[in-house]
């Protein structure tokens, strides 16, 4: 029986579940091969003993389950590895290993469902022999070859139940809740669950904020004697001229740079500014977690079966995506070649502005 190795990689999301079932039980219902769970992301193909024999009995009530049965890492690029050598931090190439590992384990193909690190190491690997199928997954929704990536739909639908709680203690104290959303380099996550949610200001990374604008909009409301505001800023918004906010600094082999902070400093500003009583919320790793909607669901069961299916066609390098209703692939290298930025002439845009929402300028 042929065999397929599945993966989740970088920051888990809901729907990752829904995936690897999907790609579990049609590989073993209509194509006949053997799924292989590999865990911790490609760090199951770099160490040993990390992999586990899926079927449809082993993975059963996993669907609406949050997060990853098979774990995740976005510290496992075996292009930048970190091992430790005479008691010190040095990063390899373990590439080769991994191609060797692969070959051992007796796989024939690889499903790796993550965001575009894990799409930049699969094509990486693809380019030096590993057959690979990438499926895309990020709560953040900014892999541009896909209209839109599971985990999205839950997250907004988080953010948006947050928004709407946090409506009712902003009005009953009269005060401005600032809540910052994920969205590092994008502002689907604030834009659709700003508009979803009813906020009054969005500020997202595509569109650099001035703070009096921000201001003049919360004191027209209070003159108008709605004496509170809800404040959406994404993590990776930032001022007009000004940088984004930064937690703490990643490195080679360390992951990314911690975003984070950006509502403190808005909130400050607008205390300082228009004298009202000021709140930050932090949703944070909340939007990641939960169980995935009925949309995503869906969603990610369509695109397991695709990976699959392309699997089983030799269908290699390439990713599943959704363009319209249809369930397709592209080439993982035109899938990373940029993030899919909010277009600041888009619908959405359009239609915040057109209910008054102040876009920060
Ligand atoms: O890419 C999804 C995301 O949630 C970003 O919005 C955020 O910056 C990042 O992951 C956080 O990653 P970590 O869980 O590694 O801190």
């Amino acid at each position: 029986m042929p065999k397929v190795g599945v993966l989740t990689g970088g920051g888990d999301c809901p729907g990752l579940n829904a995936v690897i079932r999907g790609v579990v039980k049609s590989a073993e219902g209509k194509y006949g091969w053997e799924a292989i769970g590999i865990e911790d992301s490609f760090e199951g193909l770099i160490l040993p003993g990390k992999t586990v024999r899926m079927t449809s009995a082993s993975i059963r009530g996993i669907l609406p389950q949050g997060g990853t049965i098979l774990h995740s890492s976005n510290r496992s690029n075996p292009f930048e590895y970190p091992t430790t050598v005479d008691g010190k931090t040095v990063v390899q190439d373990v590439s080769r290993s991994v191609i060797e590992r692969f070959k051992e384990l007796g796989l024939d193909a690889l499903v790796a469902i993550g965001g575009d690190g894990t799409h930049r190491i699969a094509n990486r690997l693809y380019d030096i022999g590993l057959p690979v199928v990438g499926v895309p997954k990020t709560i953040d929704n900014d892999i541009r070859a896909t209209d839109v990536t599971f985990g999205f739909n839950s997250a907004i639908t988080t953010a948006m139940e947050a928004l709407d709680k946090l409506h009712t203690t902003a009005a009953s104290h009269h005060r401005v809740i600032v809540v910052e959303v994920m969205g590092r380099y994008t502002g689907w996550i604030a834009l659709e669950s700003g508009i979803a949610g009813g906020a009054d200001v969005i500020l997202i990374p595509e569109i650099p904020f001035e703070i009096d604008a921000v201001c003049a909009k919360i004191q027209r409301r209070a003159e108008r004697g709605s004496n509170f505001s809800i404040v959406v800023v994404a993590e990776g918004a930032k001022p007009m001229g000004g940088e984004v906010s930064i937690q703490k600094r990643g490195g080679k082999g360390k992951g990314m740079d911690r975003l984070g902070g950006i509502g403190e400093k808005v909130g400050d500003q607008i205390a300082e500014k228009t004298g009202m009583d000021v709140r930050v919320t932090v949703l944070g790793h909340i939007q990641r977690g939960g169980s995935p909607t009925a949309f995503d669901r869906i969603l990610a069961t369509r695109f397991g079966c695709k990976a699959m299916s392309m699997v089983q066609k030799g269908e290699f390098g390439r990713m599943v995506c959704l363009r319209g209703t249809e369930v397709t692939s592209v080439p993982i290298h035109e899938a990373i070649s940029d993030y899919k930025w909010v277009p600041l002439d888009s619908g959405l845009i359009l239609t915040a502005q057109a209910i008054g929402i102040c876009m920060g300028t």
